[in-house]
């Protein structure tokens, strides 16, 4: 081999993952480019066409490739990063500078999916004035094209306002994760008496400018009812059949998580004992010696 074609092999070897990002970008791009940006106007459009809107979470590059490449309408860099990714028990400890780094790794994928990022807790509870400036932090230091705030009529103040700046919000009612102390655990919310206030704050987070509403962990029925009577769309997490979008989280439908598994789950592959799979035979191929083999190796 010439010295110069030596020097290339080794580039080439030196830059191995930025080759493999590049083989992502190529393998992974089928649905994923062929089709266009998706705006808030789609997804406003999307419900009064009845046409579904899909949703998941994603937290960084890889998996955003591979995610927007399956043709989903909407991707919602979760504070769910904290438990899924980062290993905590509830989403309260997540920061902004957390939410920032996830949301600038799921941005550099290019996704064609709308890009929401949840806005974590205490970064917009406090005042009007600090929410505006930390869902704007999202959209000029993070490149959100959206924000999600949890909470209905009392956080109304904080949808308009965010709204009124050109900032679009996608509102959360029901069981809102980061209330789990308020609601003594991960309990369903607007049974009996409780379901003329969760229609109240879908009416009330509509009113103040939402454009479009989670509703998660309340009755089918309800869900039901509330996605016929409001114009912007709902978005459904364990809320039945009925609403005009579903969201999950992809390490729940990847079987990614093994810590919870809640009821609305539904598992679409099982990836941890692949990925177990896979390193243990690295692991016994490492130690035995049968890797690296001459084929991995530089003469
Ligand atoms: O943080 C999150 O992932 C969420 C969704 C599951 C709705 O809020």
């Amino acid at each position: 081999m010439s010295r110069l074609c030596a020097a290339l092999s080794d580039l080439h070897a030196l830059s191995g993952a930025f080759f493999c990002v590049r083989q992502l970008n190529a393998q992974y791009v089928f649905r994923g480019t062929m089709r266009k940006k998706i705006t808030i106007p789609d997804i406003l459009k999307m419900k009064l066409n009845g046409q579904r809107i899909a949703v998941l979470t994603s937290y960084d590059f890889p998996f955003t490739r591979l995610i927007d490449g399956g043709g989903v309408d909407i991707i919602l860099v979760g504070d769910s990063a904290g438990v899924v990714v980062a290993g905590h028990d509830t989403t309260l400890p997540v920061t902004m500078d957390e939410m920032l780094y996830h949301l600038r790794a799921v941005k550099r994928a290019e996704p064609k999916a709308l890009v929401v990022a949840d806005m974590p807790f205490m970064s917009y509870q406090t005042g009007i004035d600090e929410a505006c400036r930390n869902c704007g932090r999202m959209v000029k230091e993070g490149g959100a094209e959206a924000v999600k705030v949890e909470g209905g009529s009392n956080m109304a103040h904080v949808i308009r306002a965010v709204s009124s700046i050109d900032i679009p919000v996608m509102a959360h009612i029901g069981l809102t994760p980061q209330s789990v102390h308020r609601m003594g655990g991960y309990r369903v919310q607007g049974r009996n008496d409780q379901a003329e206030r969760i229609k109240d704050d879908a009416f009330a987070v509509q009113h103040a400018g939402a454009f479009a509403v989670v509703l998660e962990g309340i009755p089918a029925a309800l869900a039901a009812e509330i996605s016929a009577e409001l114009t912007i769309p709902t978005i459904g997490i364990g809320a039945g059949p009925a609403c005009d979008g579903q969201v999950l989280v992809i390490h729940d439908i990847l079987g990614l998580c093994e810590k919870y598994s809640p009821k609305f789950v539904k598992r679409y592959a099982d990836l941890g004992p692949t990925i177990s799979d896979a390193v243990s035979r690295y692991v016994a191929e490492v130690k035995s010696g049968d890797f690296p083999t001459e084929e991995h190796s530089f003469s």
